[in-house]
């Protein structure tokens, strides 16, 4: 049999997914989480995978997705459940639906109950399971379109009519489990199984409505973000956290700000305006003047551009060390403001980019960025 590969978040314990055809190398990733993104990106290279599809089991609420930044720097698309309201994803999957990779197949079943939308996967004799079934456990209920009664049908119903064999590969394990099967948990799952018997769908119900789990650490954060496939949107909340003392740091770089806020600081010469985006995006959807442009990534297959670091050092030469990174959307700006701030610059990245998210009920089809909100821009 031929299993994924299981990658491991420590932080938030979420188990990560990759699944691949073993002779064209197209590939899924399932859950992927933020924090891990150039892991994921590691591994699929040496791999020699070809990344077709993002796929989420829910909109999670103990991390963030980096579905957004997948895309970015794969060109795959996310597949994420309908019922979730994922909005930017490419595919919503209903119930039954199937992705094709190469010659492999992963369906969808719809499996409510830890959220209303969230589904399960399958792939040959194999099962992903989200939050839906974990390993002698299973998702919680008490919040976010949760339902017991929808999660015991799930459970009983979908899953556990699944073939014996089939491994059950969970979201999340909290005590080193890798894995598990239909079997084991159909017989033993002390949620389901009460002194050798199953639990009634009253019983369970009772159980899961008795748990009084804590909220989790990272919900208010976490949940806008997964809606938007990681992208944080929330400029102006942002922007009010970068100025509180204790503001807690981005990842590797000083902060996100909004295109407004980046304006003022361009306009006053406060901090260089770095354009990332590729030669032919300025070209030809438009640019702005006074900006230094550098490409972070370079057509054909927007490779990292060997020169950046070098590039960046000769433009910045007698400059402040406060720089801001602009790209499309505000996704491939981040690992560059990453690297601007490993070079020793105060680097921070604008948010939703010079076009912003694509939105078809907008003005030009677009969705917030530094050209919708009418910032000085020019075209050829
Ligand atoms: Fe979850």
């Amino acid at each position: 049999m031929h299993t994924p590969i299981q990658l491991f978040d420590p932080t938030s314990s979420t188990y990560t997914y990759l699944i691949w055809d073993e002779s064209t190398r197209e590939a899924i990733i399932i859950d992927p989480v933020e924090e891990q993104l150039q892991r994921d990106l590691v591994v699929i290279q040496e791999h020699g995978l070809k990344l077709q599809y993002i796929v989420e089991t829910h909109a999670h609420a103990d991390h963030i997705t980096s579905a957004a930044q997948l895309i970015e720097h794969t060109g795959a698309q996310a597949a994420t459940p309908a019922g979730c309201g994922i909005k930017p994803s490419a595919i919503q999957l209903v119930d039954g639906q199937i992705l094709k990779f190469g010659g492999e197949s992963l369906k969808a079943l719809h499996t409510p109950g830890h959220t209303a939308g969230s589904m399960s996967f399958t792939w040959q004799s194999q099962v992903f399971t989200g939050d839906t079934l974990l390993i002698n456990g299973c998702g919680r209920t008490d919040f976010q379109s949760g339902s017991a009664m929808e999660l015991y049908r799930s459970l009983t119903q979908v899953l556990f009519a699944l073939p014996d064999h089939t491994t059950v590969w969970p979201c999340h394990d909290y005590n080193g489990q890798t894995h598990s099967s239909i079997d084991y948990e159909r017989s033993s799952n002390t949620r389901l199984n009460t002194d050798g018997r199953p639990r009634s769908e009253a019983a369970f119900i009772a159980l899961m409505d008795g748990l009084n789990l804590p909220r989790p650490r990272r919900i208010d954060e976490a949940l806008p973000a997964n809606f938007s496939l990681g992208v944080r949107h929330d400029a102006n909340k942002q922007h009010a956290a970068l100025q509180t003392p204790c503001a807690p740091k981005q990842a590797g770089y000083t902060g996100d700000i909004s295109p407004q806020l980046a304006y003022q600081w361009w306009h006053s010469n406060e901090a260089t305006l770095l354009d990332i985006r590729t030669n032919a995006e300025r070209a030809w959807v438009g640019f702005i003047p006074g900006g230094v442009g550098i490409e972070f990534q370079i057509w054909p297959g927007m490779a990292i551009n060997p020169a950046f670091d070098a590039q960046l050092l000769e433009a910045m030469q007698g400059k402040r060390k406060k720089v801001m990174l602009l790209c499309r959307s505000g996704i491939r700006s981040i690992p560059a403001a990453q690297r601007a701030q490993a070079l020793g610059f105060e680097a921070y990245n604008i948010l939703e980019g010079f076009e912003g998210d694509p939105d078809a009920n907008a003005h030009r089809n677009k969705r917030g960025g530094w050209r919708a909100k009418g910032l000085t821009w020019k075209q050829n």
